[in-house]
């Protein structure tokens, strides 16, 4: 996830030298600089004392961790950005025993390919000025939305976890194809267009779902006959109760459970 925020900004035309980057792993720090010639730390501490926006992109059970390290080398005007799921903003602002401003993120895998969509959630010492400081860091590498922070627990079982639920919907289609006699290459191929083509039709259209779905099944069709069986086998509650169990989920990791 760092690496893709690092290409995003990179790509956004943020000067490669203004952007520090540690991590533990030497392997992909050097990787990255070779990719996008940023500059490196030799450490948490020394990334932190070169920079006035802070992300943290490590795994939430080693946040206190880091931030244990940095907190003494943080300036007191610094946004800190943090992207570690099911981590609530009042331990991070604990974390740092003093007065931080933070943000809390939920970003998704597409980010990978800058096609990500964040929600964020701001702590309490941020302000207007660190919002749009933030949003102009998501916008590098998709697109963002602003939610009151006990939303994020759905939002990742929306968003969050979203990107597995319609990469599964595509495994399915393949297996069925390749079922009724379709190469695997070839199933693939039509699944991952079908799957791109839908999604920007949703996105420039902004219909909702129920108007293109009628624009697909003509009465008597072959989209009709195969909505009939996804309706008689409840296809809905069965999204509706991973929605459910996701959510339940997200709830309890932030809970520490
Ligand atoms: N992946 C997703 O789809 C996704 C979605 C939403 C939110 N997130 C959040 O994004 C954060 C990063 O996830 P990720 O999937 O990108 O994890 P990741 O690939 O493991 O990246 C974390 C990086 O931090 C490094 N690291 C470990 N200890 C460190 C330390 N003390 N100081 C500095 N760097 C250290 C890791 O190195 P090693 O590999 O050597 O340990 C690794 O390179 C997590 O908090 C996660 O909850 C991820």
């Amino acid at each position: 996830m760092g690496q893709a925020m690092v290409r995003g900004l990179v790509i956004k035309s943020v000067y490669p030298q203004n952007i520090t980057v540690f991590d533990v792993d030497a392997k992909k720090l050097n990787a990255l600089k070779k990719e996008t010639h940023i500059r490196l730390a030799k450490s948490n501490r020394q990334c932190v004392s070169l920079s006035d926006i802070v992300i943290l992109a490590v795994k939430p059970q080693i946040l206190r961790e880091v931030i244990e390290e940095i907190a003494s080398s943080l300036d007191p005007n610094c946004l800190v950005i943090s992207i570690a799921a099911g981590m609530p903003i009042a331990r991070i602002e604990q974390f740092f025993k003093k007065p931080v401003s933070v943000i809390r993120v939920m970003p998704n895998m597409p980010a990978l390919v800058l096609a990500g969509m964040s929600a964020f959630s701001l702590g309490k010492h941020a302000n207007q000025r660190h919002r749009k400081i933030a949003e102009a860091v998501l916008s590098a590498f998709g697109e963002m939305e602003q939610v009151p922070e006990k939303m994020l627990d759905l939002v990742t079982a929306v968003s969050g976890s979203g990107p597995a639920y319609f990469f599964l919907l595509a495994e399915k289609l393949i297996e069925a194809a390749y079922e009724s006699g379709m190469k695997v290459d070839v199933a693939k191929r039509l699944v991952y267009q079908t799957a791109f083509g839908s999604g920007k039709v949703m996105l420039e259209s902004r219909e909702d779902p129920e108007v293109l779905i009628e624009r697909v099944a003509s009465k008597g069709g072959t989209t009709e006959a195969a909505l009939k069986v996804y309706q008689k086998q409840g296809f809905g509650k069965s999204v509706h109760d991973a929605v459910k169990a996701a959510f339940k989920r997200s709830r309890e990791i932030s809970q520490g459970k």
